[in-house]
């Protein structure tokens, strides 16, 4: 028999919630993934992950790698929450399986086939509202933003007003799964102050009669959840559904605005929509990092992962792992992006990431239809978060045809 030695990992000070990183994380990922399978982080205390192989790994085993502790830097069993823990993304079987199962099945692509109509004309009227006032406009706010908040919340069922909430919460939410620094406490903070207006949301007599959360109101009915973890997964989707779509479709916009040769291939076999968002959450990784914590002793690469220790995995770093990917810097609509982590994998896999996709096809089908090139008229700029990777400018001159 071939015992395995198990070694110290490679330590690091870096800081991956600094401005600096949060800027621009890939050089980091880069020098992370090179110094070893895992890296010790002395600033947080945490065990960090950066290559494909171990990220991939650790999303899968849920048995030794526990969310219900929490998915941010935080152990939730040892720390007050300024919110009730997430139903799905900080669970683990088997409380974890009765409401994935029921949201699961209200957000499969087939069962969103009841929307596909009218988010592609609302896509299409946004557009031509966005190209009748100019050819130079922010991309950010005008396409990103726009789309998903003229079709999430409807999709949901929550009353129109408030809505411009619904984004502040969102950024602060993920601000607050590092609550050590700047961003993460304004994230604790403005959470508490928004949660009042997002509870109100979430219950039966406010929500719509047709639409996501009259769905889980009706599964509650049937007895699959409880009437609480109705309104809980409204809350939950409220949360993870808006923030992160914006960021998917800023980088497939910002792609398309540095590959013009792509969006000519795009333009010539529109059928290529769904495989341009899926590279472009590869390439940028909208979700960029989530925890876990060692439910036991936990054996990762080489390393013995001690019982409670924090987990730090870096999907964008695994997304780009040239290990795993071609060229993997490149945004590129011949790649198969299948088995990229931006979604996550396994059990916690994102449950409304067909929502996401159908979005981003809708309007980028309708980009496609009157626009010939996009250029940058600007710098591009990001907006910090502690988990997101988002955009607060992408300023863009479009040229028709
Ligand atoms: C481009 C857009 C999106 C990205 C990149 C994204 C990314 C992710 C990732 C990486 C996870 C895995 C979390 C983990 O393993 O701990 C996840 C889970 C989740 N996502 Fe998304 N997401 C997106 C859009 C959405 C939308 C539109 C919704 C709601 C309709 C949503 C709801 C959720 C929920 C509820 C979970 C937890 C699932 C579970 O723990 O079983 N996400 N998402």
């Amino acid at each position: 028999m071939t015992m395995l030695t198990l070694a110290d990992p490679p330590a690091s000070d870096l800081d991956p919630f600094s401005h600096e990183m949060l800027d621009n994380p890939f050089p980091m990922h880069a020098e992370l993934r090179e110094a070893g399978p895992v890296v010790y982080l002395t600033r947080y205390d945490v065990y960090a992950l950066a290559r494909y192989e171990q990220v991939h790994a650790s999303l899968v085993n849920w048995q030794q790698l526990e969310s219900s502790a929490g998915v941010g830097l935080t152990n939730l069993r040892r720390t007050e929450q300024f919110r009730p823990p997430s139903l799905l993304l900080e669970a683990d079987p088997p409380r974890h399986d009765a409401p994935r199962r029921v949201l699961g099945q209200i957000l499969t692509s087939r069962s969103l086939r009841r929307f596909r109509e009218s988010w592609f004309s609302e896509a299409e009227a946004l557009v031509a509202d966005v190209l009748s006032a100019g050819p130079e406009f922010d991309a950010v706010t005008a396409l990103a933003q726009a789309l998903p908040m003229r079709v999430f919340p409807d999709a949901v069922g929550i009353g129109t007003e408030g809505r411009e909430n619904l984004l502040p919460y969102g950024d602060h939410q993920f601000n607050a799964f590092v609550p050590t620094n700047d961003l993460g406490r304004n994230g604790e903070e403005r959470g508490s102050a928004l949660l009042p207006w997002i509870n109100a949301q979430t219950s039966r007599d406010a929500l719509a009669p047709v639409g996501f959360g009259a769905d889980l109101a009706a599964a509650a009915d049937r007895g699959d959840i409880t009437p609480g973890m109705a309104a809980a997964l409204v809350r939950t989707m409220l949360s993870a559904g808006i923030d992160t779509t914006v960021g998917g479709i800023c980088a497939v916009l910002c792609a398309f605005a540095t590959h013009p040769d792509q969006w000519q291939r795009l333009r010539e076999d529109p059928s290529l929509a769904r495989i341009a968002f899926d590279e472009a959450v590869r390439w940028q990784s909208p979700l960029q990092t989530f925890f876990r914590t060692a439910a036991v002793d936990v054996r990762i690469g080489d390393v013995a992962v001690p019982e409670g220790a924090k987990v730090l995995m870096f999907l964008a770093s695994a997304n780009r792992d040239p290990r795993r990917w071609d060229d993997p810097d490149q945004f590129d609509l011949s790649r198969d992006p299948s088995g990229h982590v931006g979604f996550g994998m396994g059990i916690h896999q994102c449950v409304g990431q067909h929502v996401a996709r159908l979005e981003a096809e809708a309007l980028l089908l309708a980009l496609a239809r009157r626009i010939r090139r996009f250029d940058l008229t600007g710098p591009v700029k990001q907006h910090h978060n502690n988990t997101l990777r988002a955009w607060e400018s992408i300023p863009l001159r479009v040229t028709l045809d």
